[in-house]
């Protein structure tokens, strides 16, 4: 009895130790994220403004990449949030008859994408504005001059 006490003792006291040893040094928190910064810090980002242009009297900027969502050339506000009763966005670029024309001073037209349901009907496009596009703002946003908070090589 007394033989196996001990070497319970043991096993356990070699549990123990072992756990007890220190692993690999772990990676500092400031070389976690993209922001070379620690959590711990409180910081201040630069306070930027958004563009002031009204409708029809802002400048388009190129697009980010083929494919992005372009920014909007034109105060939002008044305009937001977009809601289910309130989409004053749909209401000036709702247009698909006039699709591919663009005019400056004129609401660009929503293009055929947001009129297609990529889900369910990809390739068939409809006239009928498709819900996953109804809150704009979640994929295009006013332009700003905004320094990039960390570098992109994108
Ligand atoms: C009163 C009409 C009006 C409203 C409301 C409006 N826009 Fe526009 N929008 C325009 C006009 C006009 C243009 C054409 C560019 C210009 O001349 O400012 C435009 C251009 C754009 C463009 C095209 C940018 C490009 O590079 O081709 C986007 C995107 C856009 N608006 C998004 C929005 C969103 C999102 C909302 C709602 C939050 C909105 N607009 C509300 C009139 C409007
Ligand atoms: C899920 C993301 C998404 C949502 C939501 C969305 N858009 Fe777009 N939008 C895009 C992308 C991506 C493009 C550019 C690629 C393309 O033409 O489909 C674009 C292009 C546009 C353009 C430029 C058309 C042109 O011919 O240059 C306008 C205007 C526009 N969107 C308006 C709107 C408005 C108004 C809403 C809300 C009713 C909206 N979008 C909702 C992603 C989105």
């Amino acid at each position: 009895m007394k033989t196996i006490n001990i070497l319970i003792g043991l096993t356990l006291m070699t549990l123990v130790l072992t756990g007890a040893q220190a692993g690999p040094p772990g990676i500092a928190d400031e070389d976690l994220g993209l922001s070379k910064s620690t959590v711990f810090d409180t910081p201040s980002p630069e306070a930027f403004a958004y563009g002031e242009a009204s409708p029809g009297s802002g400048n388009t900027l190129p697009r980010a990449y083929t494919g992005a969502p372009p920014q909007i050339p034109h105060s939002i506000q008044g305009f937001v949030p977009v809601t289910v009763r309130n989409n004053a966005c749909v209401g000036c670029h709702n247009n698909p008859a006039m699709w591919g024309q663009k005019t400056k001073g004129v609401p660009t037209p929503m293009p055929p994408s947001h009129y297609t349901d990529t889900r369910h009907a990809p390739g068939n496009v409809t006239k009928k504005l498709i819900g996953a596009r109804f809150v704009c703002t979640q994929c295009h946003v006013p332009q700003a001059s905004v320094q990039p908070l960390v570098d992109n090589t994108f």
